[in-house]
Protein backbone atom coordinates (compact mmCIF):
# COMPACT_ATOMS: atom_id res chain seq x y z
CA UNK A 1 0.00 0.00 0.00
CA UNK A 2 1.68 3.13 -0.92
CA UNK A 3 1.47 6.46 0.87
CA UNK A 4 -1.43 8.02 -0.62
CA UNK A 5 -3.78 4.89 -0.27
CA UNK A 6 -2.73 5.02 3.60
CA UNK A 7 -3.37 8.85 3.48
CA UNK A 8 -7.42 7.67 1.43
CA UNK A 9 -7.79 5.32 4.04
CA UNK A 10 -7.19 7.41 7.07
CA UNK A 11 -9.14 10.61 6.13
CA UNK A 12 -12.25 8.08 4.88
CA UNK A 13 -12.02 6.29 8.36
CA UNK A 14 -11.56 9.33 10.01
CA UNK A 15 -13.99 11.35 8.27
CA UNK A 16 -12.04 14.05 6.53
CA UNK A 17 -13.08 13.62 2.85
CA UNK A 18 -13.82 10.96 0.55
CA UNK A 19 -15.53 9.76 -2.57
CA UNK A 20 -18.72 11.56 -3.97
CA UNK A 21 -22.19 9.91 -4.79
CA UNK A 22 -20.87 6.45 -3.25
CA UNK A 23 -24.16 5.45 -2.90
CA UNK A 24 -24.64 5.23 -6.62
CA UNK A 25 -21.67 4.16 -7.94
CA UNK A 26 -19.56 7.34 -7.66
CA UNK A 27 -18.79 10.34 -10.02
CA UNK A 28 -15.11 11.05 -10.64
CA UNK A 29 -13.46 13.72 -9.99
CA UNK A 30 -15.90 14.91 -7.27
CA UNK A 31 -15.21 15.16 -3.47
CA UNK A 32 -16.84 15.43 -0.55
CA UNK A 33 -14.83 17.26 2.59
CA UNK A 34 -15.97 15.70 5.70
CA UNK A 35 -16.31 16.98 9.28
CA UNK A 36 -12.78 16.84 10.11
CA UNK A 37 -11.41 17.51 6.86
CA UNK A 38 -13.70 20.63 6.50
CA UNK A 39 -12.33 22.14 10.14
CA UNK A 40 -8.77 21.95 8.40
CA UNK A 41 -9.60 23.69 5.07
CA UNK A 42 -11.40 26.51 7.49
CA UNK A 43 -8.46 26.83 9.27
CA UNK A 44 -5.78 26.96 6.46
CA UNK A 45 -8.62 29.65 4.56
CA UNK A 46 -7.63 31.56 7.46
CA UNK A 47 -4.40 31.23 7.70
CA UNK A 48 -4.53 32.37 3.87
CA UNK A 49 -6.80 35.21 4.55
CA UNK A 50 -4.52 36.72 7.61
CA UNK A 51 -1.20 36.10 5.63
CA UNK A 52 -2.25 37.17 1.68
CA UNK A 53 -4.84 39.49 2.16
CA UNK A 54 -5.23 40.97 5.86
CA UNK A 55 -1.63 41.51 5.88
CA UNK A 56 -1.48 43.87 2.91
CA UNK A 57 -4.98 45.44 3.54
CA UNK A 58 -6.31 43.65 0.23
CA UNK A 59 -9.87 43.58 -0.34
CA UNK A 60 -11.95 40.57 -0.50
CA UNK A 61 -14.77 39.73 -2.70
CA UNK A 62 -17.56 36.81 -3.08
CA UNK A 63 -19.22 37.01 -6.44
CA UNK A 64 -21.21 34.39 -8.33
CA UNK A 65 -20.10 31.03 -10.11
CA UNK A 66 -22.23 31.17 -12.96
CA UNK A 67 -21.52 33.29 -15.21
CA UNK A 68 -22.64 34.70 -19.03
CA UNK A 69 -20.83 33.67 -22.50
CA UNK A 70 -19.33 37.09 -23.11
CA UNK A 71 -17.56 36.85 -19.55
CA UNK A 72 -15.29 34.17 -20.82
CA UNK A 73 -15.22 35.41 -24.24
CA UNK A 74 -13.93 38.00 -23.19
CA UNK A 75 -11.34 36.23 -21.00
CA UNK A 76 -10.36 33.99 -23.84
CA UNK A 77 -11.15 30.65 -22.01
CA UNK A 78 -14.26 30.31 -24.68
CA UNK A 79 -10.99 29.77 -27.31
CA UNK A 80 -8.43 28.26 -25.30
CA UNK A 81 -9.31 26.92 -22.27
CA UNK A 82 -9.86 23.34 -23.84
CA UNK A 83 -8.10 20.10 -23.20
CA UNK A 84 -7.04 17.23 -26.67
CA UNK A 85 -9.31 14.39 -26.31
CA UNK A 86 -9.43 11.16 -27.79
CA UNK A 87 -11.92 8.67 -28.00
CA UNK A 88 -11.54 4.66 -28.03
CA UNK A 89 -12.70 2.97 -30.93
CA UNK A 90 -13.57 0.08 -29.50
CA UNK A 91 -14.64 0.92 -26.05
CA UNK A 92 -15.86 4.13 -26.39
CA UNK A 93 -13.84 5.49 -23.70
CA UNK A 94 -12.50 9.41 -24.06
CA UNK A 95 -9.04 10.22 -22.62
CA UNK A 96 -6.84 13.57 -22.48
CA UNK A 97 -4.35 12.75 -25.38
CA UNK A 98 -1.49 14.64 -23.37
CA UNK A 99 -1.91 12.32 -20.20
CA UNK A 100 -2.16 9.57 -22.06
CA UNK A 101 1.43 10.19 -24.17
CA UNK A 102 3.16 10.67 -21.04
CA UNK A 103 1.78 7.27 -19.35
CA UNK A 104 3.59 6.01 -22.55
CA UNK A 105 7.04 8.01 -21.23
CA UNK A 106 6.92 11.04 -23.64
CA UNK A 107 7.48 14.50 -22.70
CA UNK A 108 4.43 16.61 -24.45
CA UNK A 109 3.34 20.16 -24.96
CA UNK A 110 0.06 20.96 -24.28
CA UNK A 111 -0.03 23.43 -27.75
CA UNK A 112 0.82 20.53 -30.47
CA UNK A 113 -1.34 20.62 -33.29
CA UNK A 114 -3.89 17.95 -33.51
CA UNK A 115 -1.70 16.09 -36.10
CA UNK A 116 1.20 15.43 -34.00
CA UNK A 117 -1.00 13.96 -31.34
CA UNK A 118 -2.36 11.58 -33.54
CA UNK A 119 0.91 11.02 -34.87
CA UNK A 120 2.39 10.43 -31.69
CA UNK A 121 -0.26 8.08 -30.77
CA UNK A 122 0.19 5.72 -33.66
CA UNK A 123 4.23 5.78 -34.01
CA UNK A 124 3.97 4.68 -30.28
CA UNK A 125 1.67 2.42 -30.38
CA UNK A 126 -1.03 3.73 -27.33
CA UNK A 127 -3.71 2.14 -27.03
CA UNK A 128 -6.69 2.12 -24.19
CA UNK A 129 -5.53 1.48 -21.12
CA UNK A 130 -8.84 -0.33 -20.28
CA UNK A 131 -9.47 -2.55 -22.92
CA UNK A 132 -6.27 -2.16 -25.22
CA UNK A 133 -8.17 -0.83 -28.07
CA UNK A 134 -7.03 2.02 -30.90
CA UNK A 135 -8.40 5.74 -30.91
CA UNK A 136 -9.99 8.13 -33.02
CA UNK A 137 -8.45 11.42 -34.28
CA UNK A 138 -7.84 13.46 -31.57
CA UNK A 139 -10.48 16.43 -31.31
CA UNK A 140 -10.94 19.48 -28.53
CA UNK A 141 -12.79 19.41 -25.81
CA UNK A 142 -13.91 23.27 -23.99
CA UNK A 143 -13.71 21.81 -19.94
CA UNK A 144 -15.84 24.93 -18.92
CA UNK A 145 -18.86 23.48 -17.46
CA UNK A 146 -21.66 25.08 -19.74
CA UNK A 147 -25.69 25.38 -18.97
CA UNK A 148 -28.05 28.21 -19.50
CA UNK A 149 -28.99 31.07 -16.95
CA UNK A 150 -32.72 30.96 -16.97
CA UNK A 151 -35.04 29.43 -19.29
CA UNK A 152 -33.81 30.85 -22.69
CA UNK A 153 -31.49 28.68 -24.42
CA UNK A 154 -29.59 31.94 -26.29
CA UNK A 155 -28.81 32.62 -22.57
CA UNK A 156 -25.66 30.96 -22.37
CA UNK A 157 -23.64 30.23 -19.77
CA UNK A 158 -20.70 29.00 -18.29
CA UNK A 159 -19.35 27.90 -14.71
CA UNK A 160 -16.11 29.89 -14.01
CA UNK A 161 -12.93 27.98 -14.18
CA UNK A 162 -11.14 30.36 -12.29
CA UNK A 163 -12.48 33.11 -9.85
CA UNK A 164 -10.42 35.79 -11.18
CA UNK A 165 -12.55 36.40 -13.97
CA UNK A 166 -14.59 38.00 -11.12
CA UNK A 167 -11.71 40.46 -10.04
CA UNK A 168 -11.55 42.15 -13.11
CA UNK A 169 -14.98 42.55 -14.27
CA UNK A 170 -15.43 44.19 -10.55
CA UNK A 171 -12.57 46.12 -10.83
CA UNK A 172 -13.91 49.35 -11.82
CA UNK A 173 -16.62 48.72 -8.88
CA UNK A 174 -13.93 47.98 -6.00
CA UNK A 175 -11.69 50.52 -7.42
CA UNK A 176 -13.95 53.43 -7.23
CA UNK A 177 -16.02 52.04 -3.93
CA UNK A 178 -12.49 52.28 -2.11
CA UNK A 179 -11.41 55.56 -3.08
CA UNK A 180 -9.41 54.76 -5.93
CA UNK A 181 -6.99 53.25 -3.31
CA UNK A 182 -4.02 51.57 -5.89
CA UNK A 183 -2.38 49.36 -6.27
CA UNK A 184 -4.82 47.15 -5.28
CA UNK A 185 -5.22 43.57 -4.24
CA UNK A 186 -8.64 41.82 -4.76
CA UNK A 187 -8.90 38.95 -3.38
CA UNK A 188 -11.17 35.70 -3.75
CA UNK A 189 -12.08 32.44 -2.28
CA UNK A 190 -14.75 29.95 -3.90
CA UNK A 191 -15.49 27.01 -6.23
CA UNK A 192 -13.50 26.86 -9.61
CA UNK A 193 -15.49 23.89 -12.42
CA UNK A 194 -13.33 22.54 -14.59
CA UNK A 195 -15.18 19.19 -16.59
CA UNK A 196 -12.03 17.05 -16.93
CA UNK A 197 -11.99 14.67 -19.07
CA UNK A 198 -11.33 11.25 -17.22
CA UNK A 199 -10.00 13.11 -13.59
CA UNK A 200 -8.38 9.23 -12.65
CA UNK A 201 -6.50 10.82 -9.88
CA UNK A 202 -8.11 11.28 -6.66
CA UNK A 203 -8.39 14.57 -4.69
CA UNK A 204 -5.40 15.73 -7.03
CA UNK A 205 -7.64 16.65 -10.14
CA UNK A 206 -11.19 17.60 -9.53
CA UNK A 207 -13.80 19.10 -11.77
CA UNK A 208 -15.22 20.96 -8.39
CA UNK A 209 -12.41 22.60 -6.30
CA UNK A 210 -11.87 25.69 -3.90
CA UNK A 211 -9.38 28.48 -5.11
CA UNK A 212 -8.33 31.18 -2.82
CA UNK A 213 -6.97 33.61 -5.65
CA UNK A 214 -5.86 37.26 -5.61
CA UNK A 215 -5.43 39.94 -8.64
CA UNK A 216 -3.05 42.33 -7.60
CA UNK A 217 -3.57 45.48 -9.97
CA UNK A 218 -0.64 47.43 -10.63
CA UNK A 219 1.15 50.71 -12.64
CA UNK A 220 3.16 48.75 -15.12
CA UNK A 221 5.48 52.21 -14.83
CA UNK A 222 6.17 51.71 -11.46
CA UNK A 223 6.60 48.01 -10.44
CA UNK A 224 8.99 48.90 -7.30
CA UNK A 225 7.29 46.48 -4.82
CA UNK A 226 7.11 47.89 -1.93
CA UNK A 227 7.21 44.39 0.04
CA UNK A 228 9.90 42.92 -1.89
CA UNK A 229 12.70 44.21 0.35
CA UNK A 230 11.16 42.27 3.65
CA UNK A 231 12.15 39.19 1.04
CA UNK A 232 14.93 39.25 -1.08
CA UNK A 233 17.15 37.39 0.80
CA UNK A 234 14.71 34.29 1.35
CA UNK A 235 15.34 31.23 -0.64
CA UNK A 236 13.13 29.70 -3.23
CA UNK A 237 13.59 26.56 -5.12
CA UNK A 238 13.39 27.03 -8.43
CA UNK A 239 13.05 24.95 -12.29
CA UNK A 240 13.48 27.94 -14.17
CA UNK A 241 13.40 28.37 -18.24
CA UNK A 242 17.33 27.88 -18.63
CA UNK A 243 17.59 24.89 -16.51
CA UNK A 244 14.38 23.16 -18.34
CA UNK A 245 15.71 23.97 -22.30
CA UNK A 246 19.10 22.18 -20.94
CA UNK A 247 17.24 19.24 -19.93
CA UNK A 248 17.64 20.15 -16.14
CA UNK A 249 14.89 18.32 -13.67
CA UNK A 250 16.27 19.19 -10.65
CA UNK A 251 15.47 22.98 -9.14
CA UNK A 252 17.99 25.21 -8.39
CA UNK A 253 18.11 27.27 -5.02
CA UNK A 254 18.35 31.04 -4.91
CA UNK A 255 17.07 33.93 -2.92
CA UNK A 256 14.84 36.09 -4.76
CA UNK A 257 16.91 39.02 -4.68
CA UNK A 258 19.71 36.92 -7.50
CA UNK A 259 16.10 35.40 -9.21
CA UNK A 260 15.23 38.97 -9.61
CA UNK A 261 18.72 40.02 -11.06
CA UNK A 262 19.51 37.07 -13.23
CA UNK A 263 15.95 37.87 -14.72
CA UNK A 264 15.01 34.52 -13.89
CA UNK A 265 12.06 36.03 -11.98
CA UNK A 266 10.66 39.22 -14.14
CA UNK A 267 8.26 40.89 -11.89
CA UNK A 268 8.97 42.21 -8.42
CA UNK A 269 5.61 41.95 -7.04
CA UNK A 270 5.09 37.99 -8.35
CA UNK A 271 8.65 37.29 -6.73
CA UNK A 272 7.29 38.58 -3.59
CA UNK A 273 4.14 36.49 -3.37
CA UNK A 274 6.16 33.47 -4.66
CA UNK A 275 8.33 33.78 -1.11
CA UNK A 276 5.03 34.73 0.28
CA UNK A 277 3.40 31.09 -0.69
CA UNK A 278 6.92 29.14 0.49
CA UNK A 279 6.07 30.67 3.86
CA UNK A 280 2.58 29.91 3.56
CA UNK A 281 3.00 25.49 2.96
CA UNK A 282 5.86 25.99 5.12
CA UNK A 283 3.51 26.76 7.99
CA UNK A 284 1.09 23.95 6.85
CA UNK A 285 3.75 21.95 7.53
CA UNK A 286 5.56 21.11 4.21
CA UNK A 287 9.06 21.81 4.15
CA UNK A 288 10.74 24.00 1.28
CA UNK A 289 13.28 21.15 -0.08
CA UNK A 290 9.71 19.61 -1.10
CA UNK A 291 8.50 22.91 -2.65
CA UNK A 292 9.58 23.78 -5.84
CA UNK A 293 8.69 26.50 -8.71
CA UNK A 294 8.99 25.32 -12.26
CA UNK A 295 8.45 27.83 -14.39
CA UNK A 296 5.75 27.70 -17.66
CA UNK A 297 7.60 27.35 -20.76
CA UNK A 298 5.94 29.41 -23.56
CA UNK A 299 3.35 27.01 -25.73
CA UNK A 300 2.80 25.84 -21.61
CA UNK A 301 1.30 28.89 -19.92
CA UNK A 302 -2.11 29.81 -19.97
CA UNK A 303 -3.27 32.25 -23.29
CA UNK A 304 -2.98 34.77 -20.71
CA UNK A 305 0.16 35.27 -18.84
CA UNK A 306 3.29 36.33 -19.56
CA UNK A 307 5.60 34.35 -17.67
CA UNK A 308 4.29 31.75 -14.97
CA UNK A 309 5.77 29.62 -12.55
CA UNK A 310 3.80 26.63 -10.76
CA UNK A 311 3.92 26.21 -6.95
CA UNK A 312 4.86 22.52 -6.91
CA UNK A 313 4.85 19.89 -3.67
CA UNK A 314 6.76 16.52 -3.57
CA UNK A 315 3.70 14.08 -3.16
CA UNK A 316 4.19 10.51 -2.82
CA UNK A 317 2.60 9.13 -5.54
CA UNK A 318 2.10 11.57 -7.61
CA UNK A 319 5.35 13.22 -7.91
CA UNK A 320 5.45 16.98 -8.57
CA UNK A 321 2.22 18.16 -8.57
CA UNK A 322 1.18 21.63 -8.53
CA UNK A 323 -0.32 23.53 -5.63
CA UNK A 324 -0.38 27.22 -6.48
CA UNK A 325 0.01 29.04 -9.69
CA UNK A 326 1.88 32.48 -9.92
CA UNK A 327 1.07 34.64 -13.19
CA UNK A 328 2.06 37.90 -14.10
CA UNK A 329 -1.67 38.20 -16.79
CA UNK A 330 -0.01 41.32 -17.58
CA UNK A 331 -3.20 44.24 -19.11
CA UNK A 332 -4.61 41.15 -20.85
CA UNK A 333 -7.88 40.45 -18.73
CA UNK A 334 -8.48 44.21 -18.52
CA UNK A 335 -8.34 45.23 -22.17
CA UNK A 336 -10.25 42.32 -23.41
CA UNK A 337 -13.41 43.14 -20.89
CA UNK A 338 -12.60 46.90 -22.02
CA UNK A 339 -13.01 45.74 -25.32
CA UNK A 340 -15.67 43.36 -25.06
CA UNK A 341 -17.98 45.84 -22.51
CA UNK A 342 -17.14 48.91 -23.83
CA UNK A 343 -16.41 50.23 -20.57
CA UNK A 344 -13.49 52.18 -19.11
CA UNK A 345 -12.18 49.70 -16.39
CA UNK A 346 -9.17 52.25 -15.75
CA UNK A 347 -6.84 53.06 -13.16
CA UNK A 348 -5.71 56.54 -12.98
CA UNK A 349 -1.71 58.17 -11.92
CA UNK A 350 -1.06 61.50 -11.40
CA UNK A 351 0.62 63.56 -13.72
CA UNK A 352 4.47 64.92 -12.77
CA UNK A 353 2.53 68.03 -13.65
CA UNK A 354 -0.77 69.17 -14.07
CA UNK A 355 -1.91 69.55 -17.70
CA UNK A 356 -4.57 71.48 -19.77
CA UNK A 357 -6.75 69.52 -22.26
CA UNK A 358 -9.69 70.36 -24.79
CA UNK A 359 -12.83 68.53 -23.63
CA UNK A 360 -15.20 68.46 -26.63
CA UNK A 361 -18.69 66.45 -25.47
CA UNK A 362 -22.26 66.61 -26.44
CA UNK A 363 -24.88 65.75 -23.43
CA UNK A 364 -28.46 65.15 -24.39
CA UNK A 365 -31.20 67.23 -23.56
CA UNK A 366 -33.92 65.56 -22.14
CA UNK A 367 -36.79 67.82 -22.41
CA UNK A 368 -36.42 68.71 -26.00
CA UNK A 369 -36.01 65.66 -27.13
CA UNK A 370 -39.15 64.25 -25.49
CA UNK A 371 -40.96 67.79 -27.12
CA UNK A 372 -39.80 66.16 -30.27
CA UNK A 373 -40.39 62.04 -30.01
CA UNK A 374 -42.87 61.64 -27.12
CA UNK A 375 -43.11 58.73 -25.19
CA UNK A 376 -39.96 57.31 -27.59
CA UNK A 377 -37.31 58.97 -25.24
CA UNK A 378 -36.87 56.20 -22.90
CA UNK A 379 -35.79 53.97 -25.76
CA UNK A 380 -33.72 57.07 -27.37
CA UNK A 381 -32.34 58.06 -23.89
CA UNK A 382 -31.09 54.32 -23.05
CA UNK A 383 -29.70 53.88 -26.93
CA UNK A 384 -27.87 57.34 -26.08
CA UNK A 385 -26.10 56.52 -22.98
CA UNK A 386 -24.24 53.87 -25.00
CA UNK A 387 -22.31 56.50 -26.29
CA UNK A 388 -20.05 59.03 -24.75
CA UNK A 389 -20.06 62.80 -24.68
CA UNK A 390 -17.44 62.78 -26.94
CA UNK A 391 -18.31 60.43 -29.59
CA UNK A 392 -21.67 62.17 -29.82
CA UNK A 393 -20.06 65.10 -30.02
CA UNK A 394 -17.78 63.16 -32.88
CA UNK A 395 -21.05 62.14 -34.70
CA UNK A 396 -22.30 65.58 -34.86
CA UNK A 397 -19.07 67.21 -35.89
CA UNK A 398 -18.56 64.79 -39.05
CA UNK A 399 -22.06 64.07 -39.96
CA UNK A 400 -24.13 66.48 -38.44
CA UNK A 401 -26.69 64.32 -36.22
CA UNK A 402 -26.66 61.04 -34.53
CA UNK A 403 -28.93 58.03 -35.12
CA UNK A 404 -30.19 56.08 -32.39
CA UNK A 405 -33.07 53.76 -31.73
CA UNK A 406 -34.61 54.70 -35.68
CA UNK A 407 -34.43 58.50 -35.12
CA UNK A 408 -31.59 61.12 -36.50
CA UNK A 409 -30.89 63.90 -33.67
CA UNK A 410 -29.25 66.90 -34.59
CA UNK A 411 -26.87 69.19 -32.48
CA UNK A 412 -30.62 70.91 -31.44
CA UNK A 413 -30.97 68.13 -29.34
CA UNK A 414 -28.01 68.21 -27.10
CA UNK A 415 -25.57 70.48 -25.06
CA UNK A 416 -22.48 70.95 -26.97
CA UNK A 417 -19.44 72.36 -25.35
CA UNK A 418 -15.88 72.89 -26.13
CA UNK A 419 -13.88 73.59 -22.93
CA UNK A 420 -10.19 73.82 -21.79
CA UNK A 421 -9.70 71.84 -18.76
CA UNK A 422 -6.73 71.15 -16.53
CA UNK A 423 -6.47 67.95 -15.90
CA UNK A 424 -4.34 66.52 -12.61
CA UNK A 425 -4.29 62.24 -13.67
CA UNK A 426 -4.52 60.14 -16.41
CA UNK A 427 -6.20 56.86 -17.04
CA UNK A 428 -3.92 53.75 -17.70
CA UNK A 429 -4.89 50.09 -17.92
CA UNK A 430 -3.45 48.24 -15.07
CA UNK A 431 -1.18 45.09 -15.20
CA UNK A 432 -1.74 42.30 -13.08
CA UNK A 433 -0.06 39.48 -11.42
CA UNK A 434 -1.38 36.41 -9.72
CA UNK A 435 -0.67 34.30 -6.87
CA UNK A 436 -3.99 31.63 -7.06
CA UNK A 437 -4.08 28.55 -4.57
CA UNK A 438 -5.82 25.11 -5.36
CA UNK A 439 -6.89 24.72 -1.79
CA UNK A 440 -7.86 20.71 -1.84
CA UNK A 441 -5.00 19.91 -3.28
CA UNK A 442 -3.02 21.87 0.28
CA UNK A 443 -5.10 20.14 1.97
CA UNK A 444 -4.68 16.52 0.30
CA UNK A 445 -0.92 17.14 0.46
CA UNK A 446 -0.42 18.81 4.14
CA UNK A 447 -2.28 15.86 5.05
CA UNK A 448 0.39 13.35 3.48
CA UNK A 449 2.92 15.04 5.01
CA UNK A 450 1.34 14.87 8.27
CA UNK A 451 0.37 11.54 8.08
CA UNK A 452 3.04 9.08 10.21
CA UNK A 453 3.41 5.43 11.21
CA UNK A 454 4.61 4.70 14.64
CA UNK A 455 4.52 0.95 14.72
CA UNK A 456 1.12 0.13 13.80
CA UNK A 457 -0.03 3.45 15.00
CA UNK A 458 -0.87 6.27 12.83
CA UNK A 459 -0.50 9.82 13.79
CA UNK A 460 -1.23 12.86 12.32
CA UNK A 461 0.77 15.20 12.94
CA UNK A 462 -0.58 18.45 11.35
CA UNK A 463 0.88 21.57 12.67
CA UNK A 464 -1.48 22.86 15.40
CA UNK A 465 -3.02 25.87 14.11
CA UNK A 466 -4.75 23.84 11.60
CA UNK A 467 -5.54 20.44 13.67
CA UNK A 468 -8.96 20.22 13.23
CA UNK A 469 -9.66 20.15 16.74
CA UNK A 470 -6.85 21.56 19.24
CA UNK A 471 -7.39 19.84 22.63
CA UNK A 472 -9.09 16.33 23.76
CA UNK A 473 -10.62 15.87 27.08
CA UNK A 474 -10.76 12.51 28.61
CA UNK A 475 -11.79 11.16 31.82
CA UNK A 476 -8.99 8.43 33.44
CA UNK A 477 -11.85 6.21 33.96
CA UNK A 478 -15.71 6.57 34.31
CA UNK A 479 -16.11 6.96 38.07
CA UNK A 480 -18.54 10.06 38.37
CA UNK A 481 -15.92 12.45 40.23
CA UNK A 482 -13.67 12.68 37.06
CA UNK A 483 -16.10 12.63 34.67
CA UNK A 484 -17.80 15.34 36.60
CA UNK A 485 -14.32 17.45 36.31
CA UNK A 486 -13.77 16.46 33.12
CA UNK A 487 -16.78 17.71 31.56
CA UNK A 488 -16.17 21.29 33.53
CA UNK A 489 -12.71 21.40 31.89
CA UNK A 490 -14.53 20.62 28.15
CA UNK A 491 -17.54 23.30 28.82
CA UNK A 492 -15.17 25.82 30.08
CA UNK A 493 -12.59 25.38 27.26
CA UNK A 494 -15.89 25.05 24.52
CA UNK A 495 -17.14 28.44 26.27
CA UNK A 496 -14.05 30.10 25.28
CA UNK A 497 -13.96 29.28 22.08
CA UNK A 498 -11.46 26.56 21.45
CA UNK A 499 -12.36 23.28 19.02
CA UNK A 500 -12.55 20.26 22.23
CA UNK A 501 -13.33 16.80 21.74
CA UNK A 502 -14.62 14.97 24.68
CA UNK A 503 -14.77 10.95 25.16
CA UNK A 504 -15.10 8.61 28.13
CA UNK A 505 -15.70 5.47 26.55
CA UNK A 506 -12.73 2.76 25.78
CA UNK A 507 -9.35 2.36 27.25
CA UNK A 508 -7.36 5.39 27.95
CA UNK A 509 -4.90 4.02 25.46
CA UNK A 510 -7.37 3.59 22.47
CA UNK A 511 -8.56 7.31 23.09
CA UNK A 512 -5.28 8.50 22.89
CA UNK A 513 -5.07 6.15 19.18
CA UNK A 514 -8.01 8.20 17.87
CA UNK A 515 -7.34 11.50 18.37
CA UNK A 516 -3.75 10.78 17.12
CA UNK A 517 -5.47 9.34 13.64
CA UNK A 518 -7.04 12.74 13.48
CA UNK A 519 -4.38 15.01 14.68
CA UNK A 520 -5.43 16.48 18.01
CA UNK A 521 -2.48 18.26 19.83
CA UNK A 522 -3.30 18.11 23.06
CA UNK A 523 -5.02 15.40 24.97
CA UNK A 524 -5.56 16.53 28.69
CA UNK A 525 -6.31 13.81 30.95
CA UNK A 526 -8.60 14.12 34.22
CA UNK A 527 -6.94 11.74 37.14
CA UNK A 528 -7.62 10.71 40.68
CA UNK A 529 -4.93 13.55 41.43
CA UNK A 530 -6.65 15.92 39.92
CA UNK A 531 -9.76 15.43 42.46
CA UNK A 532 -7.08 16.45 45.29
CA UNK A 533 -4.77 19.48 43.87
CA UNK A 534 -6.86 20.71 40.85
CA UNK A 535 -4.53 19.66 38.14
CA UNK A 536 -4.40 17.91 34.87
CA UNK A 537 -2.21 15.92 32.58
CA UNK A 538 -1.90 17.69 29.24
CA UNK A 539 -0.12 14.64 26.51
CA UNK A 540 2.12 15.37 23.49
CA UNK A 541 0.57 13.88 20.49
CA UNK A 542 3.61 13.81 18.40
CA UNK A 543 6.18 12.71 21.40
CA UNK A 544 3.92 10.84 23.57
CA UNK A 545 5.28 12.93 26.86
CA UNK A 546 3.05 14.17 29.16
CA UNK A 547 3.41 16.30 32.03
CA UNK A 548 1.19 17.56 34.87
CA UNK A 549 -0.46 21.31 34.53
CA UNK A 550 -2.15 23.40 37.00
CA UNK A 551 -6.14 23.07 35.32
CA UNK A 552 -6.32 26.69 36.16
CA UNK A 553 -3.36 26.87 33.57
CA UNK A 554 -4.61 24.79 30.87
CA UNK A 555 -5.52 27.54 28.14
CA UNK A 556 -2.26 29.41 28.61
CA UNK A 557 -0.68 26.69 27.54
CA UNK A 558 -3.30 25.74 24.04
CA UNK A 559 -2.18 28.92 23.19
CA UNK A 560 1.69 28.47 23.78
CA UNK A 561 1.55 25.47 21.64
CA UNK A 562 -1.20 27.13 19.01
CA UNK A 563 1.40 29.73 18.76
CA UNK A 564 3.74 27.61 16.91
CA UNK A 565 5.70 26.81 20.27
CA UNK A 566 6.50 23.16 20.18
CA UNK A 567 5.28 21.02 22.95
CA UNK A 568 7.53 20.07 24.90
CA UNK A 569 9.22 23.75 24.77
CA UNK A 570 5.89 25.31 25.87
CA UNK A 571 5.55 22.80 28.95
CA UNK A 572 9.24 23.15 29.65
CA UNK A 573 8.83 27.19 29.34
CA UNK A 574 6.20 26.94 31.72
CA UNK A 575 7.83 24.68 33.94
CA UNK A 576 5.49 22.11 34.12
CA UNK A 577 6.54 18.51 35.85
CA UNK A 578 6.94 16.02 33.47
CA UNK A 579 5.19 12.42 33.70
N1 LIG B 1 -6.57 31.75 -12.12
C1 LIG B 1 -5.57 30.84 -12.41
C2 LIG B 1 -6.00 29.54 -12.85
O1 LIG B 1 -7.17 29.33 -12.99
O2 LIG B 1 -5.20 28.67 -13.05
Amino acid sequence: MDKAEKVMNLAMRRGFFWPAYEIYGGVAGTLVWGPYGVLVKNKVIDLWRRMFIYNHGFLEIQAPSIAPRIVFEASGHVDSFRDVMVTCESCGRKYRADTLLEEAGLEVSEALPLEEFDRLILENDVRCPSCGGRFSKSTYFITMFRTTIGPYSDAEGFLRPETAQNMFVEFRRVYEDFRRVFPIGIAQIGRGFRNEISPRQGPIRLREFDMMEIEFFFDPRDDSCPYFDDVRDEEINLLHEELLRSGGSEYETMTLDEAFSRGIIKNKYLGYFMVLAVKFLEKLGIPRENQRFREKLEGERAHYAVQTFDQEVKLDRWGWVEVSGHANRSDYDISRHIKFSGKELFAFRRLSSPKKVLVKEAIPRPRVIREAFGDKIGVIMRELSKYKPIEIYEALDKDGFIEVAGVRLGSEFFDVKVEEKVVEVEPFVPHVVEPSFGLDRIVYAVLEYAFREVGDRVVLSLPPIIAPVEAAVFPLTRDSGLVELAGMVYRDLKDSGYMVYYDDSDSIGRRYARVDEIGVPIAITIDYRSLEDDTVTVRDRDSWRQYRIKRIDVKTFIDLVLSGSGFVEAAESMGLEPL
